[in-house]
C-alpha cells in the first residue's frame, strides 16, 4: 500500500481529482443535521470533498488537517467556488485542536480519523478517546457529529478492512453513535483511465481488481456514523 502521509504532501491534485469521481455527500449529511447557518468543523478536511458543499451554507467553517499541501488545496478551491470566505484552515492533529470550547455547532471527519484509531497503530484506543473527547470540548451541548469511513473499496457490499472493525465496533458501542452505510463508487470514462487514477492512492491490488472486473465504475461502500450529544 502507497505510503498516504505523501500522497498527501506531494499528491494532493491526483487525490482531489479521484475523489471528484464519487457522488457528492451533500444530502447524506444534510438529512442528519442541516448546517445552513451554523458554524461547523471538518476534521481532517484533506482537499475539501466536504468542506466544498458546507461552505456555501455554513456561517462558519473551520478546516483542520495534518497536511498543508491538502488544505492549500482546499484553499484554491473554495476560493474558486465561493463568494464569501467565510471559511479558515488550520494546520492540527486531530487530538489537539486549537479551537475554542463550546464553539462548534457541527463536527464532520471523512475518511480521516481512522488514520489514528486503526489496530495497527498501538494507541489506537487511547487515539478514539482523545478524539472525542476533543470534539465534545469543541462542540456546544446541542452540537453533532459526523464520521465517515470507508466499508471496502472495489466491493459491492460493506466489507470492512479488520483493523478497522474495533474502531468502529466502539463508535456504536461505547460512544453510541448510530451507523449506516451507503455507496460511494467512482466513475471514470474506461477501465485503463480507472486503474490510472486509483492505483497511486490503494496500490496494484485495486488495479488488478479493477482489470479482472473490467471496471469502469469501481465500487466502494462508505460507513457514516452519527451523534446528537443533546441525546
Ligand atoms: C483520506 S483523506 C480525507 C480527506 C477529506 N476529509 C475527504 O473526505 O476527502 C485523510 C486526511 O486526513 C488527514 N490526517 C491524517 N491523519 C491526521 C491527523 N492525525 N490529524 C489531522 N489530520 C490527519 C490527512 O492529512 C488527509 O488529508
Amino acid at each position: 500500500m502507497p505510503n498516504h502521509a505523501e500522497v498527501y504532501k506531494n499528491q494532493a491534485i491526483s487525490y482531489d481529482d479521484m475523489i471528484n469521481r464519487q457522488p457528492n455527500l451533500a444530502e447524506h449529511i444534510k438529512e442528519i443535521r442541516s448546517y445552513q447557518g451554523l458554524h461547523v468543523l471538518d476534521l481532517g478536511a484533506g482537499s475539501g470533498r466536504l468542506s466544498s458543499f458546507i461552505a456555501p451554507e455554513a456561517s462558519s467553517l473551520v478546516c483542520t488537517d495534518i497536511s498543508e499541501s491538502m488544505l492549500k488545496r482546499l484553499d484554491e478551491k473554495l476560493m474558486h467556488n465561493s463568494s464569501n470566505h467565510n471559511w479558515s484552515t488550520v494546520v492540527a492533529d486531530h487530538r489537539k485542536l486549537p479551537i475554542n470550547d463550546s464553539s462548534i455547532d457541527l463536527a464532520v471527519s471523512g475518511w480521516s480519523i481512522s488514520y489514528l484509531t486503526n489496530t495497527d497503530n498501538l494507541d489506537w484506543e487511547n487515539n478514539l478517546e482523545f478524539i472525542m473527547s476533543e470534539l465534545k470540548r469543541v462542540l456546544k451541548s446541542s452540537g453533532t457529529i459526523i464520521i465517515l469511513e470507508t466499508l471496502g473499496t472495489g466491493t459491492e457490499t460493506p466489507d470492512p478492512p479488520e483493523f478497522l472493525k474495533p474502531y468502529f465496533s466502539l463508535l456504536e458501542n461505547k460512544y453510541g453513535f448510530s451507523h449506516r452505510s451507503i455507496r460511494a463508487d467512482y466513475q471514470f470514462a474506461s477501465t485503463a483511465e480507472a486503474k490510472k487514477n486509483m492505483e497511486f492512492f490503494f496500490g496494484s491490488d485495486i488495479s488488478k481488481k479493477i482489470e479482472e472486473h473490467q471496471w469502469s465504475t469501481v465500487p466502494e461502500c462508505a460507513g457514516i456514523w452519527w451523534k446528537h450529544l443533546g441525546g
